[in-house]
């Protein structure tokens, strides 16, 4: 007997079949990263697997994520070969009304928003819990060169003190005591905002810093959320 699903699961599971009736066959797919993305690339697969969805490729943009696909028997390219995609799942760590998220809790901010953004449209899936009214309870990743990480530091804390953050933690994010790397080899820091009143003022002041690479703001990229309850309802915001 099949192992029921937690009331988490549930709720992923239920938006990530529910971003699955946007995919037509033929379709180019940007997949994303996290605990609710591999719920999409499963029910992919499965779907793919049994034949009722023919022709779509994906782009991962994770390894971890490409290695999921690869097991779930979904055909992958990369993002060159295929030159733009049809559209975007993926997962958020916050979204609110306007479809303003918080990305990269699981390190794969860059790689997200470039294939995101390549994308004509991006439907971001997650449970009721990411859905909230004011963004920056969940730490704000940002992706930085490892050259000059300090020194970046530093300048990112004077920017955010400059926007009103004084005080704001800094973490460097890391993985078994050791800087955790990204895909890129490159380095996060998680900035405990607790609210953040504007997403992309700060986004532009924070990408303005030589050092950053990216940062997990993803502002007017998003197009539509399908946000799912454990009991499979699921409710959909669309960008207005
Ligand atoms: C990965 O870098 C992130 O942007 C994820 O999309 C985000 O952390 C959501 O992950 P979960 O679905 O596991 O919460």
């Amino acid at each position: 007997m099949p192992h029921a699903l937690s009331p988490a699961d549930a709720a992923k599971k239920a938006a990530a079949d529910a971003a699955l009736d946007l995919v037509a066959p033929g379709m180019r797919l940007g997949l994303g990263t996290g605990s609710t993305a591999d719920w999409f690339v499963r029910s992919l697969g499965a779907k793919m697997r049994s034949g009722a969805l023919t022709g779509v490729v994906g782009v991962p943009t994770s390894v971890r994520t490409g290695q999921l696909a690869e097991r779930e028997g979904v055909p992958l390219t990369t993002l060159d070969e295929a030159g733009w995609l049809d559209l975007t799942v993926d997962g958020a760590d916050e979204l609110d009304d306007r479809l303003t998220l918080i990305k990269g809790g699981g390190g794969a901010l860059l790689q997200e928003k470039i294939v995101a953004c390549a994308s004509d449209r991006m439907a971001v899936i997650a449970d009721a819990t990411k859905h909230v009214a004011t963004l920056g309870a969940f730490p704000l990743p940002v992706e930085v060169v490892p050259f000059g990480w300090e020194t970046t530091r530093a300048i990112v804390e004077a920017t955010l003190r400059e926007l009103g953050h004084e005080g704001c933690a800094i973490a460097l994010r890391l993985h078994r005591d050791e800087p955790f790397l990204t895909d890129g080899g490159h380095f996060i820091f998680d900035l405990s905002l607790g609210a953040i009143a504007d997403a992309p003022r700060l986004a532009s002041r924070l990408i303005a810093i030589p050092g950053v690479i990216e940062t997990g703001l993803f502002v007017d990229i998003a197009d539509l959320a399908l946000i799912g309850a454990p009991d499979g309802a699921v409710r959909r915001i669309e960008r207005g």
